[in-house]
């Protein structure tokens, strides 16, 4: 078996504040990569420049990454952080920024390369220093080594080959409450599939498998908040996002399967949120998976079964019906991958994909 998760995590109220000099030891310049608001609203931000400063460290901000960031903006955020001379980065933000920030700072160490350096996994994945840092609870991506990129040209969202861990998170649950209910919603839906695709996984192990049921025993905590039957409190934004961080490290070693391949399209084409992408193909996954394995899962999360699961999540996340012509793309691209195939344990082929779909 084999486990491997090299970031250094702090988790606690003020922790940026609290490990300053951690973050100061990444370089004399920061390259700060956010979305364009929230990092400003929810104080991520401000604590992070507070930090900064108080160190001695300067920085610069490029706060231009989209939804869904495309390699275009990577290249742009990577040759104004080179004009400015920045020797590290941080990522503050949900899964895009996060994302972004990662392939930034492996485009910053290679900067006589173009975009097409990003798809070649033959090329030497080394970085710049890296924090992360998030704000929404559902992507993980402060503990894997995953950037997921959307192709303009192509209209093609998926990862890069490029392995790139940080070198520090910063998980602060005060971050979270500016979060509406409806991104509670989906992030914490986004950490859901997670948790259960890298369970119904070839890839998970019992170290996984660990990790994973924690993540579902604090998952289950929130559903009530994102429900809206009961107001978070601060410890529940930290149950939200070390549940998120559970579901983070647990697809650090197995990565994702059906449910995420199938969501793609409809973000890209129906411009649904991640989260609620995938989870609209929650319920055929786990009524396709073996017995034992769906009602591990279920009974951990607390549902009595897959229609209980289904109530939920049209409550938190609603229900819209979706063109069948970007159903069938959905199918498309997941035929393409075959890794998102080989890594389901039960048997996966078009009628079952069409099965999970329709
Ligand atoms: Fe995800």
């Amino acid at each position: 078996m084999f486990f491997y998760m090299p970031v250094h995590v702090y988790s606690e109220p003020y922790c940026i504040t609290r490990h300053a000099d951690a973050l100061a030891r990444l370089g004399k310049r920061a390259l700060i990569v956010t979305g364009a608001s929230s990092a400003k609203r929810n104080g991520s931000l401000q604590d992070t420049v507070q930090a900064l400063e108080e160190k001695g460290v300067t920085w610069c901000l490029f706060d231009q990454v989209e939804e869904n960031p495309s390699t275009d903006t990577v290249m742009k955020a990577r040759d104004f952080g080179l004009s400015e001379q920045a020797d590290f980065v941080i990522g503050i933000g949900g899964g895009s920024p996060m994302d972004a920030a990662k392939a930034i700072a492996l485009m910053m160490q290679h900067p006589a390369e173009d975009a097409s350096y990003m798809e070649d996994k033959e090329k030497d994945s080394g970085r710049l220093p890296l924090a992360l840092i998030p704000t929404t609870c559902g992507t993980g991506s402060e503990v894997t080594a995953v950037s997921v990129l959307t192709r303009k040209a192509t209209s093609h969202k998926s990862s890069i080959p490029h392995r790139i861990f940080a070198d520090l998170a910063f998980l602060d649950g005060r971050y979270l409450q500016m979060a509406s209910p409806s991104i509670l919603a989906n992030t914490t839906m986004d950490t859901f599939a997670h948790l259960v695709e890298s369970y119904i996984n070839t890839a998970s192990t019992l170290y996984v498998r660990a990790i994973i049921d924690q993540g579902l025993s604090l998952w289950r905590k929130n559903k009530d908040i994102v429900l809206r039957q009961r107001q978070a409190t601060e410890e529940d934004f930290f149950t939200m996002l070390n549940a998120s961080m559970c579901g983070g490290m647990a697809i650090a070693h197995t990565g994702t399967t059906v449910p995420h391949g199938l969501s793609y399209a409809l973000t890209l084409k129906a411009n649904m949120p991640h989260g609620k992408a995938c989870g609209y193909f929650m319920k055929g996954y786990l009524d396709e998976a073996s017995k034992e394995d769906r009602n591990h899962i279920l009974s951990l999360a607390g549902f009595k079964d897959t229609d209980d699961f289904l109530a939920y999540y049209r409550a938190t996340c609603g229900m819209e019906t979706i063109a069948t012509d970007i159903l069938e793309s959905s199918i498309q691209d997941v035929l393409k991958t075959p890794a998102k195939l080989a890594a389901v344990p039960y048997t996966m082929n078009e009628s079952v994909l069409r099965r999970i779909v329709f």
